[in-house]
């Protein structure tokens, strides 16, 4: 099962070095091409290896981390994803004005799933700071709790895997619909909480 992550800003490294910490094999991508990307994929080395776009794109899991501006252009012009996974880690909202984008009454991961056409999206790692999404995953005595959600069974067993393996608490919060609003930022009752679960 191969990784690729779309952004290697905030969010896009935070996963990349979680990933790394615990072995995990990832490829990259920014805008400006895999030769900017040096300084990060040496710290990082061997797990994380900087690539295009459309090789990022083509991993089993791909988790996109982009502005929510730039999504369109990030996504655009890519092969057919074709039950590959997205993970959705995005917000629709973004620096410097942070003002909310318009989501015409749906879902930010609705948007974002008719960006990726044919893919299982998964929505996770959008509800924490990207300090918390690399750092150490055990707080307090228990598991920092990472909430997914999604409408593809199978695909949300596959980023649990990803999530346990890097050591959160992976809490399923059920369908886009249901786990989508209570996550999205802003707006969701979830979003931006730093749970821990023990036991
Ligand atoms: N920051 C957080 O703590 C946090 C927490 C939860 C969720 N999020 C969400 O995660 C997403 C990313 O946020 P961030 O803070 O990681 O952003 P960021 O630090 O600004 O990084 C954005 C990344 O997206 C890349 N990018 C921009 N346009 C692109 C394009 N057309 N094609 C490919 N890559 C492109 C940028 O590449 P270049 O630099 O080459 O342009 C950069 O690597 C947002 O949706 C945000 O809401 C952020």
């Amino acid at each position: 099962m191969s990784i690729g992550i779309i952004g290697a800003g905030n969010i896009g490294a935070a996963f990349a070095r979680a990933l790394a910490r615990n072995g995990i094999a990832a490829t990259i991508a920014n805008s400006r091409g895999p030769e900017t990307l040096g300084e990060l994929s040496a710290e990082l080395a061997p797990h994380l290896t900087a690539a295009t776009i459309t090789e990022a794109a083509s991993a089993d899991i791909v988790l996109v981390a982009v502005p929510w501006s730039k999504l369109p252009a990030a996504l655009s012009g890519l092969p057919h994803w074709a039950g590959r996974i997205v993970i959705d880690a995005n917000n629709p909202i973004e620096a410097p004005l942070f003002k909310p984008a318009e989501l015409g009454g749906r879902l930010s991961s609705e948007i974002v799933a008719d960006l990726v056409p044919g893919a299982r999206l998964v929505k996770a790692f959008n509800h924490l700071f990207a300090n918390l999404v690399s750092g150490d995953p055990k707080a307090e005595g228990g598991n920092r709790v990472l909430f997914y959600s999604g409408d593809d069974i199978e695909a949300k067993s596959q980023v649990a895997d990803i999530i346990t393996r890097l050591g959160f608490a992976g809490v399923d919060l059920g369908p886009l619909k249901v786990g989508g609003a209570l996550t999205q930022f802003p707006g969701g009752p979830l979003a931006a909480l730093n749970l821990v679960k023990f036991g």
